[in-house]
């Protein structure tokens, strides 16, 4: 149901000029990709080695442990569309409010929605980089079978082990400084679909200036309720249609 709270986000939205999202794996579920850590999340699967299959090391040590993982959420991914809550993102830019989205999120549905810029601090999945120093490039599209058999990729130029071009832990984030300064730039900051758990990324909204509003709209509470100007734990989908931004 629309509240006065959906009012006041709407009131903030129109009088601001500069909004930053910063995105998570929520924005994404109702496209069909599943989060990490929710009770139905990717690391609740207990045939997943929770966050293992992202780690740089294990990769290193057995590359099929991240290949038989990835085997079945790379259809996912490549087979998604937009969310209700990425049109959202859009509608905002075209209404020159937005001006930047942030994201943590691999599977690129941002920018499919035509959102630009996006800071994928993670990386994305189109394409896969060798861990040799060089970072060999493949698209990911040529390796569409491999993957979907969870075969580990070789590098066609040097041999080495090849991953999707997405940071593991144990990689440093991509673009950081970035995305620092759009945080800092930021009359409102609206974070979306987020568990505000893994850093570096967990830590931009303390970049944020005194007087940045910080919107946080996730179905769940993060450790930054308590600091935030408006707090929606809600269905990202749902919040689109009661703001009408559907
Ligand atoms: P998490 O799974 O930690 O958090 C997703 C949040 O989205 C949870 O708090 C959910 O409650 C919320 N959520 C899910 N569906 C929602 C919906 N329809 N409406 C509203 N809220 C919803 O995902 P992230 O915070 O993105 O790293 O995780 C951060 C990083 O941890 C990821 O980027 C990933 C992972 O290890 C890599 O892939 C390298």
């Amino acid at each position: 149901m629309r509240t006065p709270k959906h009012d006041q986000f709407m009131e903030m939205v129109l009088g601001s000029q500069n909004i930053v999202a910063l995105t998570g794996a929520g924005l994404s579920t109702s496209a069909g990709i599943p989060d990490f850590r929710s009770p139905k999340g990717i690391y609740a699967d207990p045939t997943v080695a929770g966050e293992r299959v992202f780690d740089i090391n294990v990769f290193r040590e057995d590359p099929t442990v991240f290949s038989s993982f990835f085997a079945k959420l790379y259809p996912q991914m490549k087979d998604a569309q937009p969310s209700k809550g990425h049109k959202m993102l859009k509608k905002l830019q075209d209404m020159r409010k937005l001006k930047c989205v942030i994201t943590q999120n691999i599977d690129g549905l941002d920018v499919a929605a035509g959102c630009d810029p996006v800071i994928e601090v993670h990386g994305h999945i189109r394409d896969y980089v060798c861990i040799d120093s060089v970072h060999h490039k493949v698209p990911t599209t040529q390796l569409d079978a491999d993957i979907r058999a969870g075969r580990p990729i070789k590098c066609p130029e040097c041999g080495a082990w090849m991953k999707p071009d997405v940071v593991f832990f144990g990689e440093h984030v991509h673009n950081l400084e970035k995305a620092l300064t759009e945080v800092q730039k930021a009359d409102v900051l609206l974070i979306m679909g987020t568990s505000l758990t893994v850093y570096p990324v967990a830590g931009l909204p303390d970049y944020c200036s005194d007087e940045t509003k910080i919107v946080i709209l996730n179905g769940a509470s993060t450790p930054l309720d308590a600091q935030a100007d408006l707090v929606f734990h809600e269905d990202i989908d749902t919040f689109t249609e009661l703001v009408r931004l559907a």
